[in-house]
C-alpha cells in the first residue's frame, strides 16, 4: 500500500527524535495504586522513609539539613482512602522530661496544627453550605464591614480604605483579597512597646485609642465586633485579586460569615458536622479539657499549648492528632461528606504565586512536581505553625493518597519542611512507579477481536519512566491504524505516539466489574520541543475529543475490568470490543509503526 510505503521512511528517521518527551493531559496518568501494602517498590519507599526518619531523629541530620532533634518531636502518616499506609513517630528527650501531657507521641497524640486550621475550616465551609456563597461579598454577613465606609470610604480613598463590598468570600478563602494579615497578634509592635519607650523604634508615641483593645498574645482574644471594627480601620495591603497574600484575618472573617450565614455557632458545626462525623475524637476547636495525649514541650503556658485563639481559632487555633487527620484525610479522598465534582473544584488553583511550581487554592498551597515523564504531579497542601507546633497536610489526588507531618519544640517550621521534602521525594516518584507497574500488569498486552472474521487488535504497554498506556499497534478490520490516526489528527504520514490517559469516569457494573473510560493524545515523535514558548506547546488537552465519528469520540477507549484486571478494549469510535488474549512484558523502546 502506498501508506505502507511512505510509513517505511517516516520509520527511518525515528532515531533522528529521541529528545521526544510525551505530553500528558493533567491528572491522573495511570489509575490511582492500589493494594500498596502488597506493592513491593511501594513498600521499599516506605522503608527508605522509615530509615531516613529515624536516622533524623537519632543524628538530628536530614538530607535537607538539620532539625534539632533534642528539641523536637513528631509524627508522620501516610494514607489511602481506606488504610494507613505507614505512621511513624519520634520523642524528643525534652518531652520525655515533660512533667504534663503526653511524654512518648503517639498517634493519637495532640498538637497544635496552626493554620492547618484553615484548611478544617474551608472543609466545614464547604459541608456546610458548598460552593454558593463564594462570590458573595462579606459585607453581607459581617454587619461592621457593611458599615465600615461611613468611616473610611474606597471609593473616595482606595489607597487608606477596604473596599469591603469588592471582598468576596471566595477571595478571602484563596487570600486573594489583599486584606490585612492579621488583627492584633503578639506582632503588634504594643507588645514591645508597652515596655520599652516608643523612642526606642525611632517612632513617636502613640494615643492609646490607636492600638488594638484586645488580642495581641492570646490572652484576652477580640470580640467579633472588635475584630470586625479593627480591621474595618486597616489600610488595605493590595487590590482585591492582584495577587495572593496571604492572610489569617480572612479566614477569622470567613468563620464570621458561615456564623452568620448558618445562625449556628461556629464551634459547634466543627463538633458536631465534621469531627462528630468523622470520630475525630482528639480534635477540637478548644482548649482540650484532658491534657493526658497533649504534646506540651517546656510545658503547657510555654508551648502555647492552652492559649485560647478566640476568633482566631478558624485560621491557627484547632488541635488535632495524626489518627484525626488521616481520618480527615480519607474523608476527602472517598468523597464522604462533600460529592466528587465538589472535592474536585476544591482541589484546582486559585491562582499562581511568583514561584514557578507553586499556586494558592481554598486556601491549599500547592506544590508542583515535575516527574521525569514529563509528568506534573500537583500536592495539594496545608501548612501550619503556631509557637511550638508545625504541621503539613498533604493530598496527592492524581494517586489517592495523602500524609500529615506533625512537629512540636523548636524550629518546627523548618522541620515539617524537611520532613515534608523527604516524604514527597521518595513517594511522587515510587506512586508514580508503582502505578505504571500495576497498569503494566493489568492493562498490558494483546487484545483481539472477539469475531475472527474482524482481524482486528491493538496491542498496549506502558514504557518504563513514562506516564501513561501507550498504544503499540492498532488493527481494526486488518486496516493498521497508527498511519490513519497520525493523518488524522496530525495531519501527515509521521511517525505518532499514541497514548491514553484516565478519564476519572467509571461505572461500577458489579462488585468487582467497572468500566474505565480513557483517552487517547495521538503526537507526532517529531514534536521535538524548540525553545519557543507557542511552538513548543504541549497543548494537547485543546485537542481531547477533537475528532468524531458517528458522534463518538475517535480517541475515546473503554476497558472493562475484572478485579482491577482489564479484559476488553473497546474503542467506542470502531464500535468494537476486543478481548485481551496475553499479557506482554514491558516494552523500554518507543517502536510504534
Ligand atoms: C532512599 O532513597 C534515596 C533516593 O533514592 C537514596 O539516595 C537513599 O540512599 C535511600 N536511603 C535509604 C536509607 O535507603
Ligand atoms: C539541643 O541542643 C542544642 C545544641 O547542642 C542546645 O543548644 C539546646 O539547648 C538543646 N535543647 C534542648 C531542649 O535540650
Ligand atoms: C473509603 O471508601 C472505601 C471504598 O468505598 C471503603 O472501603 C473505606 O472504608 C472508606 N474509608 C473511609 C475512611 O471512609
Ligand atoms: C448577618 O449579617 C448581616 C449583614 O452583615 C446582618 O444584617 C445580619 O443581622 C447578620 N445575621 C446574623 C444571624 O448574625
Ligand atoms: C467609626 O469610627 C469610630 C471611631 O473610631 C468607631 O467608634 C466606630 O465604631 C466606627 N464605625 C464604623 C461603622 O466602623
Ligand atoms: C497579654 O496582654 C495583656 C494586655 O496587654 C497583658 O495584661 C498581659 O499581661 C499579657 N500577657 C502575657 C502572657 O504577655
Ligand atoms: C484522659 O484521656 C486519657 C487518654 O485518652 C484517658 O485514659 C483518661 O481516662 C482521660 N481522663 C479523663 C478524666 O477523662
Ligand atoms: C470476549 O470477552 C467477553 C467479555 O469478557 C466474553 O463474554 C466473550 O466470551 C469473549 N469472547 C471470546 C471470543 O473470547
Ligand atoms: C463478524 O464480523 C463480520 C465482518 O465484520 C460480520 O459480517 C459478522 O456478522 C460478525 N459476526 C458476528 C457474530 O457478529
Ligand atoms: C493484528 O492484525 C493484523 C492485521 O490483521 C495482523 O497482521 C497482526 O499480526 C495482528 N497482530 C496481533 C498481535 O495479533
Amino acid at each position: 500500500m502506498r501508506i505502507g510505503s511512505r510509513l517505511a521512511v517516516a520509520a527511518a528517521t525515528l532515531s533522528t527524535v529521541l529528545a521526544y518527551t510525551p505530553c500528558p493531559i493533567l491528572g491522573p496518568v495511570f489509575p490511582a495504586p492500589s493494594s500498596l501494602c502488597d506493592a513491593d517498590s511501594f513498600q521499599a519507599a516506605l522503608k527508605n522513609i522509615s530509615t531516613t526518619l529515624d536516622y533524623a531523629g537519632n543524628t538530628g541530620k536530614t538530607p535537607y539539613g538539620n532539625i534539632p532533634s533534642n528539641a523536637t518531636s513528631f509524627t508522620v502518616g501516610v494514607f489511602s482512602a481506606d488504610e494507613t499506609l505507614f505512621s511513624h513517630q519520634y520523642t524528643s528527650p525534652w518531652l520525655k522530661t515533660s512533667t504534663q501531657g503526653a511524654t512518648e507521641v503517639g498517634v493519637d497524640s495532640v498538637f497544635r496544627i496552626g493554620s492547618g486550621s484553615k484548611l478544617i475550616t474551608t472543609y466545614l465551609w464547604l459541608v456546610e453550605v458548598g460552593t454558593k456563597y463564594w462570590g458573595h461579598s462579606i459585607t453581607e454577613f459581617v454587619p461592621e464591614l457593611a458599615e465600615a465606609p461611613q468611616n473610611c470610604s474606597a471609593s473616595a480613598d482606595p489607597v487608606d480604605c477596604i473596599d469591603w463590598d469588592e471582598i468576596t468570600l471566595g477571595a478571602l478563602a484563596s487570600h486573594m483579597a489583599g486584606v490585612p494579615r492579621d488583627y492584633s497578634t503578639p506582632l503588634e509592635l504594643l507588645t514591645q512597646v508597652a515596655s520599652l519607650p516608643p523612642q526606642m523604634f525611632g517612632a513617636p508615641a502613640l494615643p492609646a485609642s490607636t492600638f488594638p483593645p484586645c488580642g495581641y498574645n492570646f490572652t484576652n482574644a477580640c470580640s467579633e465586633e472588635q475584630y470586625a471594627d479593627g480591621l474595618a480601620a486597616a489600610h488595605p495591603i493590595y487590590a482585591p485579586y492582584t495577587t495572593p497574600i496571604y492572610s489569617n484575618a480572612g479566614f477569622e472573617l470567613l468563620g464570621f460569615a458561615l456564623a452568620n450565614i448558618t445562625g449556628r455557632s461556629f464551634p459547634d458545626m466543627l463538633q458536631e458536622d465534621l469531627f462528630n462525623k468523622l470520630h475525630m475524637a482528639d480534635s477540637s476547636y478548644f482548649v482540650p479539657k484532658n491534657l493526658t495525649n497533649a504534646v506540651m514541650p517546656g510545658g503547657p503556658v510555654n508551648s502555647f499549648f492552652v492559649a485560647d485563639l478566640g476568633g482566631e481559632t478558624p485560621d491557627g487555633g484547632m488541635y488535632s492528632s495524626q489518627a484525626d487527620l488521616i481520618k480527615m484525610g480519607q474523608s476527602i479522598l472517598n468523597a464522604s461528606l462533600l460529592s466528587p465534582t465538589t472535592i474536585r473544584q476544591w482541589m484546582k488553583p486559585s491562582t499562581f504565586t511568583s514561584q514557578m511550581n507553586t499556586g494558592v487554592g481554598m486556601p491549599w498551597e500547592i506544590w508542583r512536581v515535575a516527574t521525569p515523564s514529563n509528568h506534573i504531579v500537583d500536592l495539594y497542601t496545608k501548612s501550619g505553625d503556631l509557637f511550638s507546633y508545625s504541621s503539613h497536610f498533604v493530598l496527592i489526588p492524581d494517586y489517592n493518597i495523602g500524609y500529615v507531618v506533625l512537629a512540636a519544640g523548636k524550629q518546627t517550621t523548618s522541620t515539617v519542611e524537611q520532613i515534608s521534602d523527604i516524604m514527597a521525594a521518595t513517594l511522587v516518584p515510587a506512586l508514580e512507579n508503582t502505578a505504571r507497574a500495576q497498569s503494566q500488569e493489568n492493562y498490558a498486552g494483546v487484545y483481539k477481536s472477539a469475531n475472527s472474521s474482524q482481524a482486528s487488535n491493538m496491542t498496549l504497554t506502558t514504557n518504563t519512566g513514562e506516564a501513561g498506556l501507550v498504544v503499540k499497534s492498532w488493527y481494526s478490520q486488518g486496516v493498521n491504524l497508527m498511519p490513519v490516526l497520525a493523518q488524522l489528527f496530525v495531519g501527515a504520514l509521521t511517525p505518532v505516539d499514541i497514548r491514553m490517559f484516565p478519564t476519572n469516569l467509571v461505572q461500577q457494573v458489579s462488585p468487582t466489574k467497572q468500566r474505565i473510560s480513557y483517552r487517547l493524545i495521538v503526537r507526532a515523535l517529531a514534536e521535538a520541543p524548540n525553545g519557543g514558548l507557542f511552538s513548543s506547546d504541549c497543548e494537547q488537552w485543546a485537542m481531547v475529543d477533537s475528532k468524531t465519528y458517528g458522534n463518538v469520540g475517535l480517541d475515546e477507549v473503554v476497558f472493562e475490568v475484572e478485579n482491577g484486571k482489564a479484559t476488553t478494549v473497546n474503542p467506542r469510535a470502531w464500535r468494537a470490543v476486543y478481548n485481551k488474549t496475553a499479557s506482554v512484558g514491558e516494552y523500554v523502546e518507543r517502536g510504534i509503526m
